[in-house]
């Protein structure tokens, strides 16, 4: 089972800052990491979950409605003295490209099935070029037209399918191999973990990459434990979790 970071170490951390993923790239046998972006207004690629900034820092409104300096005047609820703000897009690739470099993988969730941010897989494509980084990017989304939007700008990209059930990421999946002609498998299913609907068989030879939500930063941890062997026999290849340091 490979094991990711959701949101960087979100349960111990504040999810999506570079602690979080600066925590994460340094546990020894992570597979990846997985984050969300936003848009601001005057274009700027930021990491954030929520289209809203009020869960998770001290400031009210959209992400697209404040620009890259205003973002940046927000201070990320972290419970300790020492401030956080949201990170750019570019911020966590110099701090994660060394790892990614040595065989990390990221995995860019582009957080636009809410407001669809024109030009924000133009951006995201360009600045993964940049960086040299497109072999170790999966790029997912619950909107499956900013896939085929990815796929026009770099055909060579790593896509995964978002849903929370395993039957509609394969129905959708299926949809997009045979849209874009590729081969049968080559899009990944990134299903909820509670959604495991379908048997294993029919997503034999196939990337499935599960997630999980709740047990976030600054919530008391459970010292629940996941049961790797039931994903593994319906046919999980992958977890994103919150708390990958207790698991490696
Ligand atoms: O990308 C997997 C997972 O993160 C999707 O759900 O709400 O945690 O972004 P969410
Ligand atoms: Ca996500």
């Amino acid at each position: 089972m490979k094991i990711w970071a959701h949101r960087g170490c979100s349960q111990n951390y504040p999810e999506n800052t570079l602690t979080s993923f600066e925590k994460a790239m340094n546990i020894e046998g992570i597979s990846g990491i997985e984050l969300d972006i936003q848009l601001t207004n005057d274009g700027e690629l930021v990491v954030i979950h929520d289209e809203k900034v009020d869960r998770t820092t001290d400031g009210i409104g959209f992400v697209r409605d404040f620009s890259l300096s205003e973002l940046k005047t927000l201070h990320i609820r972290t419970g300790e003295e020492r401030a956080e703000h949201i990170p750019t897009m570019r911020e966590v690739l110099d701090l994660l490209k060394s790892r990614m470099f040595n065989g990390l993988k990221l995995n860019i969730e582009l957080k636009n099935s809410v407001y669809h941010y024109p030009g924000m897989e133009e951006k995201i494509v360009k600045l993964v070029a940049e960086y040299g980084l497109q072999e170790q990017i999966v790029y997912s989304s619950f909107y499956p037209n900013s896939l085929l939007k990815v796929h026009e700008l770099e055909p060579a990209a790593k896509l995964g399918v978002l849903n929370g059930a395993l039957s509609n990421c394969l129905f959708m999946a299926l949809g997009i191999e045979d849209l874009l002609k590729l081969e049968r498998g080559s899009i990944a299913l990134h299903p909820s973990g509670n959604g495991l609907d379908i048997p294993a068989d029919m997503v034999s030879g196939r990337t499935v990459r599960v997630w999980f939500g709740g047990h976030l930063y600054p919530s008391k941890p459970t010292g629940g434990r996941m049961d790797f062997e039931r994903f593994e026999n319906a046919g999980v290849t992958d977890v994103f979790i919150n708390e990958p340091e207790v698991y490696l």
